[in-house]
This record gives C-alpha cells, sequence and structure tokens, in this order.
C-alpha cells in the first residue's frame, strides 16, 4: 500500500509548533564553531540592522533578512546604512572585515544581549551568517505572513559562531527531462540550496525523455525534442506488458526564463551547472535533428527509462552542432563548470556504423571506448578554448581522461578516486549515499521510487574524502552532491519529499567539519528544522519518523517483534488487530510476541502529536518460522543472501527493481530447491511459498513445485507435485502458492520450484536465462 499522500504533510508539520527544541541552536549545517552564552538578543521595534555607507550588496543581504523577519513577526526592525555606532535601541551590525581566516565563504556571528556582530569578507559570508542568525531565531520566522495568535518570543539566543565550509563543492541536482519542473519550483529549489549553504545546482536539462532548454539556432530540439508520445505507467518492471499512458508529454525552458532563474540563483549564491548529455542519452536530440546519429533514424524521444543505443555520431557536424548548442549554453549560464554527462553511452551504434569504425582506424584508436574519450577530450578542448571547464559523470574516464575534466563520481566512489589520484578535481555522488531517487523508508509503505534503499542517516554518514588516498589527492575531492532523477517523480511536491530532509543531511556533509558531524545531534536538529521546511511549505518526507520493525524467531516458533523509533524523545504506539494505532493506543514498552500470523501497525508520537506514517506489518507464523533452511543452488541474487529470510516470518514483495525484492533468486538453468528442518518430526498438511513474478524481468514461475518430505535428511519422497505456468505474464508480484497434501510427519521439508531453463518463446527476453525467485516458505 502506497502512502495515501504526502502533499499535506508540511501544512500538517507547520501547525504542530513545538516550538523550541532541546537544542538553543539548532542550525543546520552544524556551524565549524558555536560557543554557548547565557542571555539572549532581543527583538523588537527598536532594532536597527546596520550596514557601512555604500555596500549594496551588503544592504541587499540584511534587506532579505529583515524583510522575512518582519513579513513573519510584524516587527518593523530596519536597515541603516551607517557607519556611526551610536544608534537608538540594540543593533545588528554587518562589518565587512578584511581577516582572511575568515575564509572566501566564511562568516563570524557574536549574539550578545545588546549587540549583534556579523562579519565576513564578502558578501556571500553574511549571506551564509543570515542563513545561520535565520535558524537561531523561532522556526516560524520562516511563515509568509504573520500569525496573531501566537505569542512569539522573538529573541535570538547568545552565542558566538566561526564558520566556513569544508568542502567549496556543495551541489544539490534536478532530472527536469524525465520530468519538467516549471521555473518557480526551480526558484524554491534554489532557495532551499541556499538555506542550507551549498553553492552548487546542477540542472540536468537534457536526455533521452526530453530536452527541455531553447536553443535559438535549432529551434526543432524544443519544438520536436521536448516532447513525448506518452510515459510508461508504473514501475518499468511492473507490467508485462509496459503499460503506456498515451498522454503527450511537453515542457521546456525559454532562454528568458533559463536567464531568469540564474539571475535568481546569483542573488542567493548559487551557482548553477547546466548540463547538456552526450554521446549519450541523446534520443531527444536525435528525435529534432535525425542527421546526428550513425543510422540518420527516425528517432523517438524515448517514452520509458533506461540506456538506449542511439547516441550521438562522432561526425564533425556533430561536434560542430554541439558546439553551437554549448555556445548558447554558455552565453546564458556564467558557470566556470559545463556538464557534458558521458555516461551510459552504450557503444552499439558506434560498432555497427563504417563512419565510426573508419574514424577509430584513422585516429589510431584501440576500440569504441576509446572512441568514447576522444568524443570528450575534442568537447572538453573546445569548452577550455571559451574559458570554461567541463563535468563527466565517471564514464568520462573510459579510454582515457581529458586533460581539464572534472569527474563526478557516481558510479560509488572508484570514479573519484581513480581522477584524484590523476590529478583531476572530483566531485562524489556515489549512489549508496546521495541518490535521493531512492526509498527513504519500507519500500511497501512508499510511494514508487526506482528502487534502493537510502535512509536520512546513511546520506548523513557519508564521508566524502577517502581516508586512503594521499593528502595531494584527497585536496582534490573538492565536495559532494546529491542527484534527483526524476523518472518516478512526476511533481515538485514529490521532489520535495524525495529530497528533504536528505539532502540537509548532505548540507552538513559537505558543510561541518569532519569532527563536529554527529548523527544523534543532528537527529534533534532535524525537528525544529523539519518545522521550518514546513513553514516553508516544503512536502519534505517524515520517514525520519517512522518506526522500524525488526524480528526474531522465538525459541518455541513464535516471532518477536522489536518496533524503534530513530528519535529517543518519540514514543510508540501499536495495534494487533489491523485498527490505525493513534494517540490513545498501546504504548509499547518491551518487544512484542507473536504466537500466530498477525498484523503489527505502530506509530511514533511526541508531544501529543503522532509523527511519522503508520506503518503496518504482516507477518506469518508457521511450523517452518525461524527454522534453518538450505539451498541445493546457492542464490546469485542478492548476493550474499540470507537464507534466514526464506522462514523469517516476513513475506517478500515485489518492489522496485529486482534487486529490491526480498527473496532468493536462482538463475539459468538453476531450480531452486529449498530443504527446511523443522527440528523435529511432526504431521504436516501444507506448505506455501511465495513466488515472485516479474516477467519484465525474466523472473518466471517454475514450470512445477515438488514438496517432498523426509525424515533423516537424506531419503525424501514426494507428496504432492503442482504444475504452473511460468509464461503467465502481468504485473509484477510476489504469488502465494498454496500446496496441501494428506497428513504425513516429517521433519524435513524439500520443495523444489523447477525452473522452465530458457525464456520461452513469445515472452519478452525470449532464449535468455530464466530466473526463479521466492520468498517465505510456511509449513503447517
Ligand atoms: C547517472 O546516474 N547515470 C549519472
Amino acid at each position: 500500500m502506497l502512502k495515501a499522500s504526502f502533499l499535506w504533510l508540511g501544512l500538517l508539520m507547520s501547525s504542530v509548533g513545538f516550538s523550541q527544541s532541546a537544542n538553543e541552536y539548532p542550525i543546520i549545517p552544524k556551524p565549524a564553531k558555536l560557543e554557548a552564552r547565557q542571555g539572549k538578543f532581543q527583538l523588537s521595534n527598536t532594532t536597527t540592522v546596520m550596514v557601512p555607507v555604500g555596500n549594496d550588496e551588503v544592504k541587499s543581504i540584511a534587506d532579505l533578512f529583515t524583510n522575512q523577519l518582519n513579513a513573519s513577526s510584524g516587527l518593523k526592525v530596519a536597515v541603516r546604512n551607517s557607519n556611526k555606532m551610536a544608534l537608538p535601541g540594540n543593533l545588528i551590525s554587518f562589518q565587512p572585515s578584511q581577516d582572511a581566516s575568515i575564509g572566501e565563504e566564511g562568516y563570524r556571528i557574536d549574539i550578545k544581549p545588546e549587540v549583534v556582530t556579523i562579519e565576513a569578507l564578502n558578501p556571500k559570508g553574511f549571506f551564509y551568517a543570515v542563513q545561520s542568525l535565520m535558524q537561531l531565531l523561532p522556526s516560524e520566522v520562516f511563515r509568509g505572513s504573520v500569525n496573531t495568535q501566537m505569542v512569539i518570543d522573538w529573541a535570538i539566543p547568545s552565542c558566538r559562531i566561526e564558520d566556513k565550509p569544508r568542502y567549496s563543492y556543495r551541489g544539490l541536482h534536478l532530472d527536469v527531462s524525465r520530468h519538467f519542473m516549471p521555473v518557480a519550483f526551480v526558484k524554491k529549489y534554489i532557495d532551499l540550496i541556499a538555506l542550507h549553504k551549498m553553492n552548487t545546482f546542477h540542472w540536468h536539462l537534457t536526455d533521452d525523455q526530453g530536452w527541455r532548454i531553447e536553443i535559438k539556432k535549432y529551434p526543432k530540439l524544443t519544438q520536436q525534442g521536448a516532447e513525448r508520445k506518452e510515459t510508461i505507467i508504473g514501475h518499468y518492471y511492473e507490467s508485462d506488458p509496459q503499460r503506456f499512458d498515451g498522454q503527450p508529454y511537453d515542457g521546456f525552458y525559454t532562454q528568458n526564463e533559463v536567464r531568469e532563474v540564474v539571475k535568481y540563483a546569483q542573488s542567493k549564491y548559487v551557482t548553477i551547472i547546466p548540463e547538456i548529455e552526450m554521446p549519450g542519452h541523446a534520443l531527444a536530440a536525435l528525435r529534432a535533428y535525425p542527421e546526428y546519429g550513425c543510422t540518420g533514424g527516425p528517432y523517438e524521444t524515448a517514452t520509458k527509462w533506461g540506456i538506449f543505443p542511439e547516441v550521438f555520431c562522432p561526425y564533425d557536424k556533430t561536434f560542430e552542432f554541439l558546439q553551437n548548442i554549448l555556445t548558447e549554453v554558455m552565453e546564458l549560464f556564467p558557470s566556470q563548470y559545463i556538464h557534458i554527462g558521458g555516461d551510459e553511452c552504450p557503444k552499439d551504434s558506434w560498432k555497427q556504423s563504417k563512419f565510426c569504425q573508419d574514424l577509430i582506424k584513422k585516429l589510431g584508436l584501440k576500440d569504441e571506448h576509446e572512441l568514447q574519450s576522444y568524443f570528450i577530450t575534442r568537447i572538453d578542448k573546445w569548452v577550455t578554448s571559451k574559458g570554461r571547464k567541463i563535468i563527466g559523470w565517471d564514464e568520462i574516464l573510459e579510454g582515457g581522461l581529458s586533460p581539464n575534466a572534472t569527474v563526478m563520481s557516481w558510479r560509488g566512489t572508484e570514479g573519484g578516486i581513480a581522477a584524484a589520484k590523476q590529478g583531476h578535481d572530483a566531485i562524489m555522488t556515489p549512489g549508496n549515499f546521495l541518490y535521493l531517487d531512492k526509498y527513504q523508508s519500507d519500500p511497501t509503505q512508499e510511494p514508487t521510487s526506482i528502487g534502493g534503499f537510502l535512509p536520512l542517516e546513511q546520506t548523513y554518514s557519508y564521508e566524502p574524502t577517502p581516508q586512503n588516498l594521499s593528502a595531494d589527492a584527497q585536496k582534490r575531492i573538492i565536495g559532494a552532491q546529491a542527484n534527483v532523477w526524476t523518472e518516478y517523480i512526476k511533481t515538485p511536491e514529490h521532489v520535495e519529499y524525495m529530497v528533504w530532509p536528505r539532502a540537509a543531511a548532505l548540507s552538513e556533509v559537505v558543510w561541518t567539519p569532519r569532527e563536529q558531524k554527529d548523527w544523534k545531534d543532528f537527529s534533534k536538529r532535524i525537528q525544529p528544522h523539519l518545522e521550518r521546511l514546513g513553514f516553508l511549505n516544503v512536502s519534505y518526507s517524515r520517514a525520519f519518523y517512522d518506526v522500524l520493525a525488526e524480528t526474531t524467531p522465538t525459541k518455541d516458533g513464535g516471532l518477536r517483534v522489536t518496533l524503534k523509533a530513530k528519535d529517543d524523545d518519540c514514543q510508540i504506539r501499536y495495534s494487533l488487530n489491523g485498527s490505525e494505532p493513534m494517540l490513545q493506543s498501546a504504548a509499547y514498552n518491551k518487544p512484542l510476541v507473536l504466537t500466530q500470523s498477525g498484523t503489527v501497525k505502530a506509530v511514533a508520537v511526541k508531544g501529543g502529536q503522532v509523527m511519522g506514517e503508520v506503518q503496518s506489518w504482516n507477518y506469518i507464523v508457521s511450523k517452518a518460522t525461524g527454522k534453518s533452511v538450505q539451498l541445493a543452488t546457492a542464490a546469485t541474487r542478492p548476493k550474499n543472501a540470507d537464507l534466514a529470510v526464506l522462514t523469517d516470518g516476513k513475506p517478500g514483495s515485489a518492489i522496485g527493481y529486482l534487486d529490491d525484492i526480498r527473496g532468493i533468486a536462482g538463475v539459468k538453468n538453476a531450480d531452486f530447491n529449498a530443504t527446511i528442518d523443522l527440528g523435529a518430526a511432526q504431521p504436516i498438511t501444507m506448505v506455501t511459498i511465495g513466488l515472485v513474478k516479474a516477467t519484465a524481468g525474466n523472473v518466471l514461475l517454475p514450470k512445477q513445485i515438488d514438496v517432498q518430505v523426509s525424515d533423516d535428511g537424506k531419503a525424501f519422497k514426494s507428496v504432492k507435485v503442482v504444475t504452473l505456468d511460468p509464461t503467465e505474464r502481468g504485473k509484477k508480484e510476489v504469488l502465494k502458492q498454496i500446496i496441501t497434501f494428506g497428513q504425513t510427519n516429517a521433519r524435513y521439508v524439500r520443495v523444489i520450484a523447477q525452473n522452465v531453463g530458457k525464456v520461452p518463446a513469445g515472452m519478452p527476453n525470449a532464449g535468455k536465462d530464466a530466473w526463479v525467485a521466492a520468498d517465505e516458505i510456511t509449513v503447517d
């Protein structure tokens, strides 16, 4: 069951108002140094914000602060351009400094009851100081208007902060090709980047599913390339055959809109790095201009996700085309870096192209990988000649890295490490920590995502600089970035749900000194921070509050269910009768013991409020629960599969990509052949097994299931054979097979699910190796 809706979360949280947290200085990202002090600076109508005469940029930063403060509080705090200290009332003083130790992006804030002093070398430092100052005020400072029903003490707790970032590159990415996001939303996204003291927005503007930036010289890029005729419904492997919505999809940014967004980002000290993908992920461009593909087309803008074999062909005219595009892009984006993609470029069309093969010979290249290197290097040289630098995904290392390139390491960190060792700058964006398209809570209770699991604490735990690199190579790791691919993210609200608060964890990864990072402390500061996001109408996820469940088998054949909340200030309420747990439901104090199958539901509560989503788990208790299982042919997926999952009482689910299926898979001609030791002979009449059917991914039902029993674990006799239809297609699901037989006495139960071997003719991927995948075997 998917969460009903995440749209209301922001609203709900804004009305909660569990005002002041335990931590008086709940700044995210946590400052490098913060010295707590007694007392507070009281804001009032006589407070003055003072900016030295003649510093317009700092004045406008001070205005940002007072405008927000006044709008949310009703106060009338004024900004004055003055060099005099002697003004009536208390003072917030912006003081440009020459002390280089502050750092280019750094700042200092000294808060005393009578005066707040802010120092920085540059406007950017003042801007970050203001972000911190805002986070020292009540969360309500982030609301859009005054609410006179609440009495709020507009004060800033005394302290002294000295702060600067750990890394120079602090990025957040957004894919607007798979799903287009409107300008107003992009600006809000930039606001949030800036609020978290991140400085880079990586705008992924082109891909197979849509070209989203106007290029004057090539109008068809957006007239045709922005459009796809329809979009796949549900997850890629969700149904067989795949289903499509029949709805044309369109959307792009005009150059005027791009200019507006770039200017807006500059006002928030955010650099926008545009990405124009090449040589792969090029279908949308090729649809509009097929002459730049090896076959000449026709091509279609992609209607589903993945990697497509049709890519740019390295003709001279293709380089001219791409350079003309980049010329317009560089006019629009002042960024030093231009991202040229470079990832996931299949070599099929280059292998088949006489032109490419001749080019490989002519250039003395070894193969198509070196042709990829030639492609990137040629673009790199050209971009460099224009005074800019390229960034590419780590595949640009293939066949030799071009000289001026910076590598964005996404397939783990190896690419970044290799680049750093070669003396190139690298930005870390590893999937396991920083791909915000993955699930952040129990996948069975979340909106469909691409797959994988990335809870908040895992993003928080990320350490961008590998410690085993030399000191010189470590300096080449200039920062990190989280990526947001929107295949399964259609709306701005859903983007926000996936991004926040995980990107807040990232902000601390890239800003806060390593020694200062502390998950427990972050998990306290995240609460007022979520409240801020609520006031900013951000549809953030409350997965942090979702209750976790762990099970262990009990000695007498039941299940012990241990519930946990990540926030120790929360209590857990639960139900065992299927009802929705609420504030008044039973309080969880100790592990629950299930002696029979049933549903456990739980939710975290705090301060009289329900905090997370209700989590719900169905458990099965049978004679097999917790008993040991052997597989005749070891599971090939997942690697190092824990066979205990087969009898752990938790039925599998067919969520996401195949690797996310909770269960065990056998490959090639192997049968799924499992033997369970019940520990002692006993009467049995029924076996059930959950079988995954995901024919789009070659996971087929077995031809037959043979249930066998034994007293000694050596001699087995068959008690029932049932036949199934491996050619059955349709929705991806786990089908529970119930196999009954006349009562028999047995200690060992063997279930042999016979693999069809090769995918039968008439099915997707006919002739490929078929899988059998299963989860949860019960015996009764
Ligand atoms: C990527 O995720 N293909 C960079």
